[in-house]
């Protein structure tokens, strides 16, 4: 593996490896304290985070690295220069840069010009740490994955596609529950089914919270995400069938509910599930650092896997 651009880099084994070693980093963390040791990692950020720019951070510092934030105080990305002469100018001093940024296009034309590895740490089309994160989650709760039943409940967006590919990658079945206009894109839905069917998966796309029945795992997002403008409330009565609420969790028999956060509390998701005995929300958050960890021990240093 040389990018982490879509998740697609890894097949099931070296994803398998992969949620291995980060299980093995949460739980002896001295024996990686050196890891990422004289290594920089740039993160570089044109969106707005929390969970992800912290837990990088945090995360190198805790693998003896160095990690340098980058805002956007220049402005979007190829406006003070172009995007092809920051990442030759990135590949000369860092050993790997971790970038949030508005379109996968940007990430695609980092990686060509760059000389270390890119990861993506969200775009328009893919949250592929985040997915590693859920899916560690799910292993450290349930074990084997592959017997799982995974719905995520809302809009068809870059989470659900990055878990949609992992789940189909590890055999997890899959339902995407959408109101209508708001599927995932069906090229990455076709892309997954066909992953699904080699790994003996299933991946379902349906506008029914009936097709979540017999779910192990609920999975809620924001309605609407960073970049897009429209007000919250303008689509509530839309999407108000498809809050993962104590009536839905019951009904579908789920007993785990994820998030990625942020939250929208009493919206795509109510406190009441959200703070409730299901759901492992902040197990999910916190494990951000330990998949990313994994990932960048694979990529910088792959001596320790
Ligand atoms: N889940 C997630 O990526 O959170 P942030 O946007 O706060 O980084
Ligand atoms: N789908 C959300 C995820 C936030 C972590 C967004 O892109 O804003």
């Amino acid at each position: 593996m040389t990018h982490f651009l879509t998740g697609l880099e890894l097949d099931k084994n070296q994803a398998l490896t992969l949620l291995d070693l980060a299980l093995n980093i949460k739980q002896q963390p001295q024996e990686y304290s050196q890891a990422l040791a004289g290594k920089s990692v740039v993160t570089l950020f044109e969106k707005p985070s929390l969970r992800t720019r912290l837990s990088f951070d945090i995360g190198i510092n805790k693998l003896g690295g160095h990690a340098v934030y980058l805002d956007q105080q220049n402005g979007a990305m190829g406006n003070r220069e172009s995007v092809q002469d920051f990442a030759l100018n990135i590949s000369t001093w860092a050993d790997c840069l971790v970038a949030r940024v508005n379109q996968h296009s940007t990430l695609k034309t980092l990686s060509e010009n760059s000389s270390i590895p890119i990861v993506n740490s969200l775009c328009d089309l893919y949250h592929p740490c985040q997915a590693l994160a859920d899916f560690l989650t799910l292993k450290e709760v349930y074990g084997d994955v592959s017997q799982l039943k995974l719905a995520f409940i809302g809009a068809g967006n870059n989470v659900t596609h990055s878990l949609m590919l992992l789940a189909a990658t590890l055999g997890t079945d899959f339902v995407v529950v959408c109101p209508k206009g708001y599927s995932p894109d069906a090229q990455i839905v076709k892309q997954a089914e066909q992953i699904a069917a080699v790994n003996g998966a299933s991946v379902l796309i349906s506008d029914r919270v009936e097709a979540a029945a017999g779910s192990n795992v609920l999975y809620a997002d924001t309605w609407v995400s960073m970049g897009d403008s429209t007000p919250l409330e303008q689509v509530k009565q839309t999407f108000m069938p498809y809050q993962i609420n104590k009536a839905l969790v019951e009904q579908t028999g789920a007993n785990s509910v994820l998030h990625c956060q942020p939250a929208h509390r009493e919206y795509e998701i109510t406190s009441e599930v959200m703070d409730g005995k299901y759901s492992k929300i902040i197990q999910q958050a916190e494990n951000r650092m330990h998949a990313q960890n994994a990932l960048l021990v694979s990529l910088l240093n792959p001596n320790y896997v």
